[in-house]
């Protein structure tokens, strides 16, 4: 058997959550292979709304397990006294999760080290989340960082130390001073205690070598489904850079952030909404600062999964969905938030970018200078939608979009819930 993967198309928070909740079903596993707790995949139905940060979105489902991969690195007091806390009575949380012994872990001093960066860009800033994910993931390339599995040995304390002083001295060098800094509305010592409280809780899960896990499961014919997080724009190499975050965002992530081959991968759900957000800073060439923007946010419920900000709002862009196609290797396409647009008169869809007076349906490498979007427009339908309703409007802006996509959708999902979606065969 072979790994399907889900991956968001655009600048993150496109639906992974509630799509991975409806495919999962039919996979035996479903696996995290990148992130952290910036990630914020929502999930509802039986009138229940679940946010999940580190744990894979199949974790409701009666028979699957559920894989957090070593390319994910994780904050055990947002995972045990955050996350698990809020779905433990609805869930089987410590059968149905297995944590890879490769993760590395966010520290405490992680989280400063991200608010002391993003304070001394100043007016450049990311508009991170503060979760520690850059400082994390540049220990773990400088190899210093420390591994779930490190918490065994018997010098982790001396090994947790030694660290924790390198980044202190790194933030007294960055003249910063973070007395006033909350992590998790708590102080830094009251956090680090909970921290360390927390990781001990850690030592009950199964903590395993998930790719000996995710390889046996596909030796014995079972269905792996791998999860992204953020999207393809966010990626360190393929996104809007520097703005974007600190993993490999696209399918090929999930190689490495699992352990299995690329001869076993097999579909790519590539996921995008019917328009564009994007939360934090950065280029956004289809952005609408204005009453359309707003109406976007309003009608679509768009403020962070994760910190509650207000997502930016703007037109869908097809140049950049084609080229976060490309990258991603996609097999089979999700469009969401449909019903967003179901009261408008028309809809604008960006078909390509004037870039010093000429027009192509390229990305240039530099992004973020003299970007004109040039939109097409097409009615709306003007009515709601359900499972069994397919306005020829709508139909219309279906096919506009496979045909410049040169792909076929195969689900539209049309409300937060996992029933609200129209399923083509
Ligand atoms: P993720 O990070 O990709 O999992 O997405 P988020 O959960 O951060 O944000 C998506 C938001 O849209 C959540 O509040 C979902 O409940 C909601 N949502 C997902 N699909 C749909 C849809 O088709 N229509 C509407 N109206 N809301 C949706
Ligand atoms: P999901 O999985 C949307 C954005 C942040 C910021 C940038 C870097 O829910 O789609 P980081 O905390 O990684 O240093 O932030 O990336 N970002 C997301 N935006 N959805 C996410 O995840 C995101 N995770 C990070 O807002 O602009
Ligand atoms: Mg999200």
């Amino acid at each position: 058997m072979k790994v399907d993967i889900l991956i968001g198309l655009q600048w993150g928070d496109e639906g992974k959550g509630k799509a991975i909740d409806v495919l999962t079903p039919t996979y035996d596993i479903v696996a995290r292979f990148q992130g952290g707790p910036n990630a914020g995949h929502t999930l509802e139905f039986d009138s229940h709304k679940f946010i999940l940060h580190t744990i894979p979105s199949g974790i409701f489902r009666e028979n699957t397990k559920n894989v957090i991969g070593n390319g994910v690195i994780i904050d055990p007091y947002v995972l045990i006294n955050k996350e698990i806390k809020s779905i433990d009575a609805y869930t089987d949380v410590k059968n149905k999760l297995f944590i890879s012994l490769r993760s590395n872990l966010i520290l405490p001093t992680h989280r400063l080290l991200d608010h002391a960066n993003e304070h001394l860009l100043g007016d450049k800033k990311i508009g991170s989340t503060l979760k520690g994910i850059g400082p994390t993931y540049t220990d773990k390339i400088s190899r210093k960082g420390i591994r779930v599995g490190d918490i065994f040995l018997s010098d982790f304390k001396n090994k947790y130390k030694a660290l924790k002083q390198e980044h202190l001295r790194q933030i007294e060098c960055l003249n910063f001073d973070y007395s006033e800094v909350k992590i998790e509305g708590l102080s830094f010592e009251d956090y680090e205690s909970a921290w360390l409280d927390a990781l001990e809780k850690l030592k009950v899960y199964n903590l395993v070598s998930t790719e000996y896990m995710i390889n046996d499961a596909l030796t014995n014919k079972k269905t792996v489904l791998a999860e992204g997080a953020q999207g393809t724009l966010l990626d360190i190499d393929f996104g809007t850079y520097p703005y974007v975050t600190s993993s490999t965002t696209v399918t090929a992530g999930a190689c490495a952030g699992l352990g299995v081959g690329p001869s076993k991968i097999g579909k790519v759900f590539g996921l995008f909404k019917a328009y564009c957000t994007r939360v934090g800073e950065g280029i956004f060439p289809t952005e609408l600062n204005d009453e359309m923007g707003d109406y976007l946010r309003d009608k679509g419920h768009e403020y962070g999964s994760t910190t509650l900000r207000p997502r930016r709002c703007g037109w869908i862009d097809l140049p950049l969905l084609k080229y976060a196609s490309m990258v991603n290797g996609v097999t089979d396409l999700i469009m969401t938030k449909v019903d967003v647009f179901s009261e408008l008169e028309s809809i604008k869809m960006c078909t390509e970018y004037k870039i010093g007076g000429k027009l192509t349906k390229e990305i240039p490498f530099d992004l973020t200078h003299n970007i004109e979007p040039v939109y097409q427009s097409m009615k709306g339908w003007q009515r709601p939608l359900s499972p069994t309703t397919l306005p020829d409007n709508l139909a219309a802006y279906i096919k506009y979009v496979e045909d410049y996509l040169q792909q076929k959708i195969f689900l539209v999902s049309i409300g937060p819930d996992r029933k609200d979606n129209i399923i083509f065969e």
